[in-house]
């Protein structure tokens, strides 16, 4: 399937479901079950950076960026629904808000070496070019700039329940598009391995600074957790989400 219809099939999916997602994966939280940014201070001081979001959603981050003191708040989404809850959210906002409704495969006007920080929450998986975006954040950042994104863990959707087993049901080795289980195969998301995203981040020009794939249990399991596709009892036995930190060399 070409690029641009895989994009199509996503924003139709997106467009459809972008109200059930409202705040949910956002900073501080980096994905379910994972520790935050309160636990794991990546970011460092925000106060006067300019900000810009891969994959933006309904603006949350952006919302967060903006309270620890963001200079200018930059976002990017694929979805027309997220832009329009993203500018309404970011209305109070007393700084610059640029929002582009775009693929983030795409610069749709977006300024080169310019950026102190990118990040993506919960979004950078949905690509379906990875180096070309790679690229295209690199680009948009300075020199020393940072780029911190989470996503979910590769090997979380390779495992089922099964009574009360979990099973390796896919291979973990085996990458490209698949129609996505947890979105009744309504979408496409490209199956990659951890070594795929490490290794195209250098390859574009970033350096590593963390890998994270720690999980971050609640004391007390609710009701029916078990039936959730990111439940407790399968984050004790592997992450539900990773987290890189990666920087554009000086
Ligand atoms: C889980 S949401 C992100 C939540 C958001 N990061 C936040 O902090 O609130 C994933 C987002 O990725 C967007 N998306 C999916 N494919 C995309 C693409 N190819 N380019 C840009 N955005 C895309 C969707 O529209 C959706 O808003």
């Amino acid at each position: 399937m070409k690029t641009l219809e895989m994009l199509q099939i996503n924003k139709d999916g997106w467009e459809k479901s972008a109200e059930r997602f409202f705040g949910r994966t956002a900073l501080p939280e980096f994905g379910p079950l994972a520790p935050t940014e309160d636990d794991l201070n990546l970011f460092g001081k925000i106060q006067g950076k300019k900000v810009l979001d891969i994959g933006c959603g309904s603006g949350h981050s952006l919302q967060y960026m903006g309270n620890k003191g963001a200079e200018e708040l930059w976002g990017i989404d694929l979805t027309t629904k997220q832009i329009e809850t993203a500018t309404e959210l970011l209305r109070e906002q007393q700084v610059k808000v640029n929002l582009f409704e775009s693929p983030m495969e795409e610069n749709p006007g977006l300024p080169t070496n310019y950026f102190d920080i990118a990040y993506s929450i919960y979004a950078l998986g949905w690509t379906v070019d990875l180096e070309r975006t790679l690229a295209n954040i690199h680009s948009y950042l300075k020199p020393g700039g940072i780029f911190i994104f989470s996503w979910e863990h590769p090997m979380h959707d390779r495992m089922k329940r099964e009574d009360s087993k979990f099973v390796l049901e896919k291979s973990y080795l085996i990458e490209g598009p698949e129609f996505n289980e947890a979105w009744n195969r309504s979408v496409i998301i490209y199956h990659r391995k951890l070594t795929t995203y490490i290794n195209t981040l250098i390859g574009v020009g970033f350096e590593i600074e963390k890998v994270i794939d720690d999980v971050a249990l609640p004391d007390v399991v609710p009701e029916d957790n078990h039936l959730r596709w990111y439940s407790v009892e399968k984050a004790k036995l592997l992450p539900t989400t990773f987290i890189i930190k990666a920087k554009k060399k000086k």
